[in-house]
């Protein structure tokens, strides 16, 4: 099968990324929100991306115009009629989500595939509000999408091998490289590996072992990370991942994903990280600084 048209649903962080890259590799895109100021805000976001590519001359001008020629907004998820596969990156709710692939489903022709861009919930669960779970597949991007090269193609219980390879087609077609998540479960392969890691050294300060600065250098010195997981629980957003930690344990009863106090404190404190100034490190000078005491 071969995708032409693309329509995502959810023009907000993760949307507008992938809207834009899908219309930079080619693709006709429409990118779509619940009303005009919030596609408004993912075109803006897209073109200051764009824009700060071709500055930097990542991409050409006519790359840049191309990009921007192929995309267009709207508010009626009735005009996803006519596309061939359908990216839905809306709020991580599973009512919202199951909502949204209803209506897919009652509105798109029976070829078009719906993908997820879920962090946590069951591509499965999602699935079951459609009459086709066959062509529901999970595309986990990550955050920024056009500069990070990840993407994970997630078979739910019901997907389909050419849904798998459609879906993984197009996201190679996107500049991503792939990796096949063949069981539905919590956290696929990164987050499920990363989450723990973020939750134990929170554990760790919390018991006064190491100081945010020692944890993250060594990380980055002892495995060759580029960033430690606490820096990277900043830039991410303190309450993000402990949200997903506990989309993951309420699925799994895992006790590893179980928040530690000190996250859910933070969270409480509105300590998230950089988006407000402060999480392991203060960041109201504008660059990263330890402030921490133990
Ligand atoms: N932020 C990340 O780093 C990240 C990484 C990977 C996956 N995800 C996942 O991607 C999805 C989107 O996350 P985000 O960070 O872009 O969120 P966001 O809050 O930036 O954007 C969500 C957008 O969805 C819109 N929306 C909500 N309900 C809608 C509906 N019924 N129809 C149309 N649009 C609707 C909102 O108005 C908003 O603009 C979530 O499932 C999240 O778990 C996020």
């Amino acid at each position: 099968m071969e995708i032409k048209k693309v329509f995502v649903v959810g023009s907000g962080l993760m949307g507008s990324g992938i809207a834009q890259v899908t219309a930079f590799a080619g693709y006709q895109v429409k990118m779509h929100d619940v009303d005009e100021e919030r596609t408004a805000k993912g075109m803006e976001a897209i073109r200051s991306s764009l824009g700060k590519f071709l500055s930097k001359e990542k991409i050409t001008q006519e790359q840049h115009d191309a990009a921007l020629a192929n995309l267009a907004t709207t508010t009626d998820l009735k005009e996803a009629s006519d596309c061939d596969l359908v990216v839905e990156a809306v709020f991580e709710d599973l009512e919202v989500k199951r909502q949204v692939f209803a209506q897919l489903d009652e509105i798109c022709p029976p070829h078009t595939i719906l993908a997820t861009n879920t962090s946590a919930i069951p591509i499965s669960s999602i699935a079951a509000a459609t009459k086709r779970p066959d062509k529901v597949v999970g595309t986990h991007f990550f955050s920024p999408v056009p500069l990070m090269r990840l993407c994970e193609i997630i078979r739910g219980l019901q997907t389909s091998e050419e849904t798998m390879d459609v879906a993984e087609k197009w996201a190679q077609s996107v500049g991503k490289e792939t990796v096949r998540v063949l069981k539905d479960h919590a956290g696929f392969i990164a987050n499920r590996l990363y989450l723990p890691m973020g939750m134990e050294a929170a554990r760790m300060l919390e018991a006064g072992v190491a100081t945010p600065e020692d944890i993250d250098k060594a990380m980055r010195l002892g495995y060759n990370l580029p960033m430690g997981p606490l820096e990277l629980a900043d830039m991410t957003g303190i309450d993000v991942l402990m949200n997903a930690c506990l989309a993951i344990y309420n699925d799994t009863g895992d006790p590893k994903y179980y928040p530690p106090p000190l996250v859910r404190r933070m969270v409480a404190a509105g300590l998230l990280g950089r988006k407000t100034g402060r999480g392991y490190y203060d960041y109201s000078s504008g660059k990263q600084e330890s402030y921490w005491k133990l």
